[in-house]
């Protein structure tokens, strides 16, 4: 059975845009295509950062010769990166944070981009290792519209995306949530259902 990697970056639960649509797209897949459902929640998962020198210079050690504090401070990264690579189809909610992603899935990302699991460094430059992989990923914003050059989330999706070998990626966007909240999320909704998977 193929898996499915949701990954939520808002830190607001019951009230969150992001997550709502996600619900419906991940309703969607597992109606349409046999998943089994990973999540991971990049606020209330505690992701710890890349906090210290121990846990950068393990990304940059082999693990036979890491230390003891070098293996604990990279466990976290290990469990993600892996679990990230072993997954098939990949449903990011991500809003709109100061122009950017919110800092939660930026920690993810520094925690999942591992050289030797998700890319590989050649003599042509790095290099993805994840094949045949398809992202959802839907963004929400308030007031910037996405597509514009203060758009600072499609194109980092796109490039962390393919930096990794992800390139077949379904954007669903859900801007300018602060104009008419009520129909720009039904069109997302509708959307997302008439997505052919
Ligand atoms: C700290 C913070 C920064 C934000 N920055 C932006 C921004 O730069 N541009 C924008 O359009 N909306 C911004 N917003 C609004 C969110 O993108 C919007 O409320 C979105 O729906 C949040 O997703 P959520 O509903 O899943 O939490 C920001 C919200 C917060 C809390």
């Amino acid at each position: 059975m193929k898996t499915l990697l949701r990954i939520d970056s808002s830190p607001r639960k019951s009230t969150s845009i992001s997550r709502q649509l996600a619900d419906v797209l991940q309703s969607k897949l597992e109606a349409e295509v046999s998943y089994t459902t990973k999540n991971r929640d990049t606020y209330y998962d505690q992701l710890i950062h890349l906090g210290n020198e121990d846990s950068v210079t393990a990304y940059f050690t082999p693990e036979n010769e890491q230390t003891a504090t070098q293996k604990e401070a990279i466990k976290a990264s290990n469990i993600l990166a892996t679990e990230f690579a072993e997954a098939d189809t990949y449903l990011f909610a991500v809003p709109m944070y100061n122009f950017s992603v919110s800092a939660g899935l930026k920690t993810y990302i520094d925690l999942i981009s591992r050289a030797g699991i998700s890319f590989q460094y050649t003599e042509n430059g790095p290099q993805g290792l994840l094949k045949n992989k398809k992202a959802y990923v839907i963004i929400t914003t308030g007031g910037t519209k996405l597509g514009t050059e203060v758009d600072h989330v499609t194109g980092y999706m796109t490039t962390f995306l393919n930096f990794l070998g992800i390139t077949d990626i379904e954007f669903i966007n859900s801007d300018l949530i602060m104009t008419n909240a009520e129909e720009i999320l039904e069109g997302a909704k509708t959307k997302i259902q008439n997505l052919s998977l």
